[in-house]
């Protein structure tokens, strides 16, 4: 499969994947495939950045290696470790048959049986086919600093060095794509390696066309009406607000309850699939969300 040659080429291959991107999107994934450059995607939960890597892994037939960020993920975790349970194991059993050759149990012991390869080294490696796989690094804002700077250099020069095997180094770097969810910060020098693209909600016609995309069985009704009332939602003063996913949570919700049309009492009760908060469930009682409902059905009115 080779890459795709245009941003329109991009924007198709990804819409086979049922992954709706708009312009500003498809250009930065073909800049970032055709200069060979990482994706450095921030943006609110739940708005499609973990499942652009997904859709463009599937879509250019590629295998996907998650690297998922979390506080306190260290290297050897990212990289590889060596097995050590099985050295054990292998140990007692060379010791039991009788001492065996030191040096011998001591290169078998370190060879590639024994070594678990994590993300960041199953990235170097090809396929089959000797194409490159997706690197999706998620979330990247949750780990720290220490492990920030280790990552600049391995997105540099795509080499592990593994002091008992020797230099491990990628023939054809990965896709890789970085997302964060801005509660901290990334540093300006991993930033200034990769290409940036802020994924915001999408507009009404977009998050429709994902709708359409994600929960084909809504009526175009529903789903218009979905899509108005959690966008009037968005603007109000809540502690979390709604992303994409919770708008196909909630039309999925919705079509289990063979709902037709949005009313105060279905949205009470089905507050929980587009809400995950008590303060802002709390805020949506009485007539607040009748209020809301009106005014996403009044956007909907032809003018
Ligand atoms: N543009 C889109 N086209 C199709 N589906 C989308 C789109 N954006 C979001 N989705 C849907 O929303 C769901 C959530 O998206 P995703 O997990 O990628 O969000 P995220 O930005 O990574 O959120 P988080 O920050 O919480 O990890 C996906 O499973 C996907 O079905
Ligand atoms: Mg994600």
């Amino acid at each position: 499969m080779q890459l795709p040659q245009s941003i329109d080429a991009v924007q198709q291959m990804l819409d086979e994947q049922n992954y709706v991107c708009g312009r500003a999107l498809a250009t930065v994934v073909f800049l970032s495939l055709k200069l060979g450059r990482p994706l450095f995607l921030e943006g609110e939960a739940g708005v499609g950045k973990t499942e652009i890597a997904k859709a463009l892994a599937a879509g250019l037939d590629r295998r996907l290696i998650r690297l998922q960020c979390y506080e306190g993920l260290d290297a050897s975790s990212a990289v590889y470790e060596w097995n050590f349970a099985a050295q054990m194991i292998a140990i007692r059993t060379a010791e039991a048959a009788g001492g065996a050759d030191r040096a011998a149990l001591q290169a078998e012991l370190f060879s590639d049986d024994f070594l678990v390869r994590r993300p960041l080294l199953q990235a170097m490696q090809p396929d089959e086919q000797g194409r490159a796989p997706v690197l999706l690094i998620d979330e990247l804002d949750r780990t720290d600093e220490p492990f920030e700077a280790f990552l600049l250099e391995a997105l540099s020069d795509f080499q592990v060095t593994i002091p008992e095997l020797g230099t491990i180094k990628a023939a054809e770097p990965p896709i890789v794509i970085l997302t964060s969810n801005r509660t901290r910060e990334v540093h300006d020098a991993l930033k200034r390696r990769c290409l940036y693209h802020w994924v915001d909600y999408p507009d009404f016609a977009r998050e429709v066309d994902i709708l359409n995309a994600r929960a084909p069985a809504a009526s175009d009704q529903l789903s218009r009406e979905v899509v108005a009332f959690v966008q009037s939602l968005r603007t109000e003063d809540l502690f979390k607000k709604p992303g994409v996913a919770e708008t196909i949570d909630w039309a999925n919700c919705l079509l289990a309850l063979d709902v037709v049309t949005l009313s105060p009492e279905v949205i009470a009760d089905t507050l929980g699939a587009i809400l995950k908060y008590q303060d802002d469930i709390a805020r949506l009682q009485g007539s607040e969300a009748k209020r809301i409902l009106d005014q996403a059905k009044a956007s909907l009115e032809p003018v």
